[in-house]
């Protein structure tokens, strides 16, 4: 990205040689003569950095300076003068300038001072998002062009009362894109009901969702109404569907299809206004092909799909998020944080956040609240251990056998994590034995 350079000065040699030498340190320069001009081209057009004489035919340099930092609050004002009175550096610095230097200068001193602010000051994200910049649709903050079509689907989804599927890897929006969808609808009204299917007991599981009769089972000693009760003219969010057994589905489909069910233990039949929007993260084509999800609950399923992105699939919204999230911790922490410094945006551009957004939001979180500083910069990104966290090439220096050993530990442990811990499970998702499991797991020492 070019920088964009205003250059005021009204002695013409200065003028050109500084023009030449910029131009060719890599600005985008923009030469005027006197501060009328100077004042006339900061109104119309924006830069990353003005270079300013003090004393200028027309109009003073302080006016200009003033008349720039109120356009480019973020841009960088160096003030020039043969005239180096404390008091003119004084009141050139309280007007936002950010450095003075005394003519004459060499040409170098000037580099060396522009590339130091540079390394210091945050990108100004709208710059680097495609076009349009920034959006936001409900909580969904996104520049890409994937994640805009994303989003008209889910307006246009959101007006009708079809099933929803939602796809995507883990830490991608699913349950975002669920609330948008329940909270753009005819039935935002009405209660949004959260059931994770992977985290309730198989056992617990159709209890939950349909409700039971006082002593359906033991234990029920009262009647109590199931998710899809409470969910009543709204919406029932079933997360990772994926994971339903055999009975549960079942029910579902007969839900589906008929739009009625019964509690546990109970003969009547209750009717059902609700709204079902489901998501997985893996692959239901693949589950109906093992057999673990069943074909015509599948179809009812996904009458509607819709697929999130992984982030590495859609870099333009990596630093609109960071710059999101850096705004939500800083806050409440109190400290004034700006942004990225350029190597950070790179570090963060450059790696492949296997747990996407929500990854990407822990590495901002974790760099907000550790930081001393009012910028964040590549160290910030660094773990502990100085490894490549999150992202820099030195993935590419690895042998296959690590880089592969690397994938299939984060691999496991995600795995684990969404069983709880418990091995028969993770081994039966996993499609290898418990034995196998166990001496991959002490293999890559997770034992
Ligand atoms: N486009 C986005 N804009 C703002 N925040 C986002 C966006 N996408 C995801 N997030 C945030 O990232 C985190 C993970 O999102 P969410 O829980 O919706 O992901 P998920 O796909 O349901 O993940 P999992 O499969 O692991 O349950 C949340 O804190 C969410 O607020
Ligand atoms: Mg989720």
């Amino acid at each position: 990205m070019q920088q964009r350079l205003i250059l005021v000065e009204d002695e013409p040699i200065l003028r050109v040689t500084l023009t030449n030498d910029l131009t060719e340190e890599g600005y985008e320069v923009t030469a005027v003569a006197d501060g009328a001009e100077a004042l006339r081209v900061v109104e119309e057009q924006t830069f990353d950095v003005a270079l300013l004489d003090l004393k200028l035919p027309k109009a003073d340099g302080l006016t200009v300076l003033r008349a720039f930092k109120a356009a480019n609050p973020l841009g960088i004002a160096i003030m020039m003068t043969a005239y180096g009175t404390i008091q003119s550096a004084v009141a050139a610095m309280k007007a936002g300038g950010a450095d003075y230097l005394l003519k004459p200068f060499p040409t170098d001193e000037l580099l060396i001072l522009l590339r130091g602010f540079f390394a210091q000051r945050p990108v100004k994200i709208e710059k680097n998002a495609a076009h349009g910049g920034v959006r936001k649709f409900g909580d969904l903050i996104y520049a890409s062009e994937k994640m805009g079509r994303v989003c008209e689907l889910i307006a246009t989804v959101a007006r009708s009362d079809a099933t929803v599927l939602i796809q995507g890897e883990t830490g991608t929006g699913k349950e975002l894109v669920a609330r948008a969808i329940h909270s753009q609808s005819e039935r935002r009204d009405f209660p949004l009901i959260s059931v994770s299917c992977a985290a309730i007991p198989e056992s617990l599981l159709e209890a939950e969702l349909f409700g039971h009769e006082k002593g359906a089972f033991t234990g029920a000693i009262r009647e109590r109404k199931g998710r899809f009760e409470l969910a009543h003219r709204g919406s029932l969010f079933l997360d990772e569907v994926g994971d339903l057994g055999q009975a549960v589905q079942a029910k579902l489909l007969r839900v589906l299809q008929e739009k009625e069910f019964e509690r546990i233990g109970g003969a009547r039949t209750i009717k059902a206004d609700v709204r079902l929007i489901s998501a997985t993260r893996k692959r239901l084509e693949d589950e109906v092909l093992a057999g673990r999800v069943r074909e015509d609950l599948f179809y009812r399923l996904k009458v509607i799909t819709i697929i999130l992105p992984p982030l590495r699939n859609r870099t333009e919204d990596i630093l609109p998020l960071a710059e999101h999230f850096i705004e939500k911790y800083r806050r409440p922490l109190g400290k004034e944080i700006r942004g990225l410094n350029p190597e950070a945006c790179q570090r963060l551009l450059a790696y492949h956040w296997p747990g996407n957004v929500r990854e990407l939001e822990a590495a901002i979180q974790q760099a907000v609240t550790l930081t001393g500083k009012d910028v964040l910069t590549q160290e910030d990104f660094s773990s502990e251990d100085g490894e490549s966290f999150p992202g820099s090439q030195s993935e590419h220096a690895l042998s296959l056998i690590d880089a592969v050993r690397g994938t299939e530990r984060r691999y496991l442990e995600e795995v684990l994590r969404n069983v709880g811990g418990q091995r028969s499970r993770a081994a039966e998702i996993l499609g290898i034995s418990r034995k196998t499991l166990w001496k991959k797991l002490k293999l890559l020492s997770l034992e």
